[in-house]
């Protein structure tokens, strides 16, 4: 709150496209969506429409012994869009309850199985996957845990395969089978203990965007079949079309060896035991989420006895205004055709960033789908609050996570807005080195 003294809120009246307005007519182009939600833009009028119909017909019912039509068909488009076997769907209102929930899931599954033992976690270094106080236990960020440290049930974490780590000359997808070796030993000895295993698949986004090799994806689906732990994949800010596929598990290569055939357009993929989706779900409309699983995992819960069966409710699941922003979103998808049209936007941006990518305070630059970023060297210590009030400035809205640079824009974003994007982050760029 203190920092907002120097540093007022900025207070935005209306959207419409890339674009947010303020009460002094000043617009600002969200680079970031929005913290990662918005998919084709604010106030999108398809989504709108399919909104204000929803809204005559039904807006809410608890989906306890009820259910409707919105949500049935979004179960029904998901299970037909996701990896092979994610059959069934879970639903709550944010990223973290998604986690929570597959947590929950995952251990209460072992137990009906039998092996109550079964209830550890372990995920990535640097990892997030929310702040509720379970999904913090696999959060590994210092700034979001410390405080909270005497809350939060200690779990362990193992090497994540973010390249910038690798060694001099070693490559990506060498690291990445370097720290799968990593997590087959902690999963050799550690195996009778542990229900899961979460990780952000491609792209960790609060670690800084960090990339790595899909192999890694591959490896450890390998690896948690064989040690009889779940895999958890939490897709909530790279599900979506964010990482060029509409899930980021779909990188997966096929097998160690073939790595992934690009020129053949071969995207094989992997099923891991939970799919967690949240963020773009809605196109950036509403709060909603969704655990997806197999139909293994929900055989272990079906039967007569309650203490079998998983409970975890929260009042607003399942809303039918948020399910239907989610099917006009998915409408979206499929009309405009956005993973081939998000490819050639990738492919031109690539491009127009040349100058950028070579600037001299720039390093790290990467890639994945729709996310861009790069570590820019800086000798001002409070480098992301002036990176935000410069790019203000220039009609950006930036927001560094440290000395990390990205931007990730919302799918609708036009030739012009890209080029006129690169070209003030350049001159933000050049402004920070001042
Ligand atoms: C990978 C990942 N998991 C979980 C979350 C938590 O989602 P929410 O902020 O909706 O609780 C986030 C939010 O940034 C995220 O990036």
């Amino acid at each position: 709150m203190k920092s907002y003294e120097k540093f007022p809120l900025l207070p935005i009246s209306s959207g419409s496209g890339v674009w947010l307005y303020d009460y002094d007519g000043r617009k600002y182009l969200d680079t970031v969506s929005s913290w990662w939600v918005n998919l084709f833009g604010h106030c999108n009028p398809r989504i709108n429409t399919a909104l204000v119909k929803q809204l005559e017909m039904l807006e809410h019912v608890m989906l306890a012994g009820f259910t409707h039509e919105p949500v049935v068909q979004l179960s029904e488009r998901l299970k037909s869009l996701a990896p092979e076997g994610m059959g069934h769907c879970f639903y709550a209102s944010d990223g973290a309850s998604a986690t929570e929930i597959s947590l929950k899931m995952s251990a209460h599954y072992w137990l009906n199985c039998g092996k109550p033992g079964k209830a550890e976690f372990i995920s990535l270094e640097n990892s997030y996957h929310g702040e509720t106080l379970g999904a913090l236990s696999v959060t590994d960020v210092a700034l979001f845990r410390s405080a909270y440290g005497a809350l939060i049930r200690h779990q362990a974490t193992v090497p994540c395969p973010d390249w910038r780590n690798a060694s001099a000359g070693e490559s990506a997808e060498a690291f990445a089978l370097r720290c799968a070796d990593a997590l087959e030993r902690h999963l050799q000895q550690n195996h009778s203990q542990l229900a899961a295993l979460i990780i952000e698949p491609l792209v960790q986004g609060a670690a800084g965007m960090a990339m790595y090799h899909p192999i890694y994806l591959r490896r450890a689906r390998e690896l948690c079949t064989e040690y009889s732990v779940h895999l958890i994949a939490d897709e909530i800010a790279v599900g979506m079309g964010r990482t060029g596929t509409m899930f980021a598990c779909q990188q997966a290569p096929t097998t160690r060896d073939t790595g992934l055939d690009s020129s053949l357009g071969i995207k094989q993929g992997i099923t891991p035991d939970f799919l967690l989706l949240s963020k773009g779900i809605t196109g950036g409309y509403l709060p909603l989420s969704v655990v997806m699983t197999t139909d293994e995992i929900y055989q272990s819960f079906y039967g007569d006895e309650p203490a079998r069966g998983f409970l975890h409710s929260h009042s607003y699941t399942g809303n039918p205004l948020a399910c239907r922003a989610a099917l006009a979103t998915l409408d979206i998808f499929e009309q405009d055709r956005v993973l081939k049209s998000n490819h050639e936007k990738a492919a031109f941006l690539n491009k127009i960033t040349q100058p950028l990518q070579a600037h001299s305070s720039v390093r790290n630059w990467r890639n994945t789908g729709m996310i861009w970023a790069f570590e820019v060297d800086s000798r001002h210590s409070d480098f992301p609050q002036r990176c935000f009030a410069i790019a203000l400035e220039k009609e950006l809205l930036l927001r560094p996570i440290g000395n990390t640079v990205y931007f990730m824009p919302p799918y609708v974003i036009s030739t012009d807005e890209m080029t006129l994007m690169v070209e003030r982050l350049l001159e933000v760029i050049e402004l920070l080195g001042k």
